[in-house]
């Protein structure tokens, strides 16, 4: 059972794209199902935009949206193939069901397409993504130009790519959407949550993903929106360390970047804490440093601010940081003019989050003349929020800094901006005391 019987949120958003494409025809088709080797299917996810305006759950199935009909082509019922691999609604349920205007046999579709086109002023699609679709359009284009003469019909005249109109729908969060990534977010705390509390030195990195992996599936995930990093010591100055597989050692930080995706939304939290449950002396400094800069960036993520401008905030904070701890030296100014910060902290401050774990959305963009201009903040929006400090051991590193060497570290949350300002609904512990008193408690499981 879905979370919410919501399927006239999907019809809404339809209703806007048929809206937007007028008398025109678009094509969203949903994701293939990929093999490993014979036989065997990867876990299906539908493709995003596909399931932003159907929520239909199968693979082998397009929304054709013409002259603001919205027509879904899907798998026939098949009694043999369902005893193999479970139910498949057929056209008939599914256009009762999820309230397209029409349903068809995905087998009928190159019939019908050049026949739907015919006479449409504009085709809507999405070329480059997958070249099997790619060469279906084109065919049926094609096929629409050749029957001009004899349908009296035209042929669309203009193309068009409508994933900067998709990705501006999808970047401004409505109440399921927001009610289903809260959802997302609770489980994916309950997974850092388990973790924190099973960890102690010797064990795995891949047994605490394990951990992670129970608590998503156990609270309904379908599983991870991406791929979990679980990084011991100086395995979390690798910033896509995904391996997981060595142990973790008393003394050491871990730190944990792990995601549930819970009816196709994802959550995205990152957590660093100390194997034995008490931070070192350095961490610690460390570790607040970082916090103090995911503060400052939650409190500049705000309604009609500029997207960088959160980042901005966080690297003030994280270079002076640097510089106290004696890892830069210059003045503020001048170590974040030089980007001298970036040996420390290299990626952005966050990202949009939805559907996608790195969500569609707009970025920068630089005009002709060279000026950058970054999209304005929103309420409705969700993004994460994920300053880091990652001190490699290196050579250059001065032996007065020995005790920062391996460090790294990530605090990462999920934002929603309100009218006022940002909600963290991602709700973890997070502080040195919460993350300590958590472990300590819990200190006694372990050893038992
Ligand atoms: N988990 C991927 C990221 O934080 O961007
Ligand atoms: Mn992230
Ligand atoms: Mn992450």
């Amino acid at each position: 059972m879905p979370f919410m019987n919501d399927s006239a949120c999907f019809q809404r958003r339809r209703a806007a794209f048929a809206e937007i494409v007028g008398d025109g025809l678009a094509l969203v088709p949903t994701a293939r199902e990929q093999f490993r080797n014979r036989g065997n299917a990867y876990p299906y996810r539908p493709d995003s935009y596909f399931w932003h305006l159907t929520g239909f759950p199968e693979p082998e199935a397009v929304l054709v949206i013409a002259a603001g009909r919205s027509i879904l082509f899907c798998r026939e019922k098949n009694a043999m193939l369902e005893v193999w691999t479970g139910f498949r609604y057929g056209p008939a349920a599914a256009r009762e069901v999820f309230g397209f205007d029409e349903a068809w046999p995905i087998d009928e579709l190159k019939h019908k397409l050049p026949e739907l086109i015919c006479g449409r002023p504009s085709l809507w699609f999405a070329p480059g993504m997958d070249s099997e679709w790619d060469a279906t359009v084109l065919t049926a284009l094609k096929s629409a130009r050749d029957a001009e003469s004899f349908t009296g019909k035209g042929a669309p005249a203009c193309l068009y790519d409508w994933r900067e109109t998709l990705d501006a729908m999808r970047m401004v969060k409505d109440e399921t959407e927001i009610a289903r990534m809260r959802k997302a977010g609770a489980i994916t705390a309950a997974g850092h949550l388990r973790a924190m509390k099973t960890c102690r030195p010797g064990i795995m990195e891949y047994a605490l993903e394990a951990e992670i992996s129970y608590e998503f599936r156990r609270l309904g995930a379908s599983g991870h929106a991406y791929s979990p990093i679980v990084a011991g010591g100086a395995n979390a100055c690798v910033l896509h360390y995904t391996r997981n597989d060595r142990s973790l050692n008393a003394g050491d930080l871990v730190l944990i970047d792990a995601g549930c995706e819970f009816e196709c939304y994802a959550a995205d939290i990152t957590r660093t804490f100390p194997v034995s449950g008490r931070f070192t002396a350095a961490q610690r400094d460390c570790y607040e440093i970082v916090l103090a800069a995911q503060q400052a960036a939650i409190a500049a993520t705000k309604p009609d601010v500029p997207l960088n401008r959160p980042h901005e905030a966080a690297v003030r904070v994280l270079a002076q940081g640097m510089l106290d701890l004696g890892l830069l030296t210059g003045d503020l100014d001048g170590v974040i003019e030089s980007q001298a910060y970036r040996r420390f902290y290299m990626h952005n401050t966050g990202h949009w989050l939805g559907l996608d774990v790195h969500d569609v959305g707009s970025w920068k963009k630089t005009d002709s003349e060279g000026r950058e201009s970054w999209p304005i903040l929103a309420p409705g929006m969700t993004l994460t929020t994920e300053p880091g400090l990652y001190i490699a051991a290196s050579p250059e590193l001065p032996d007065a800094l020995a005790a920062f060497a391996g460090i790294g570290i990530r605090i990462e949350d999920d934002l929603l901006v309100t009218e006022s300002g940002a909600e963290v609904y991602t709700h973890a512990p997070r502080s040195v005391a919460e993350i300590e008193e958590v472990m300590r408690v819990h200190s006694s499981d372990i050893a038992a």
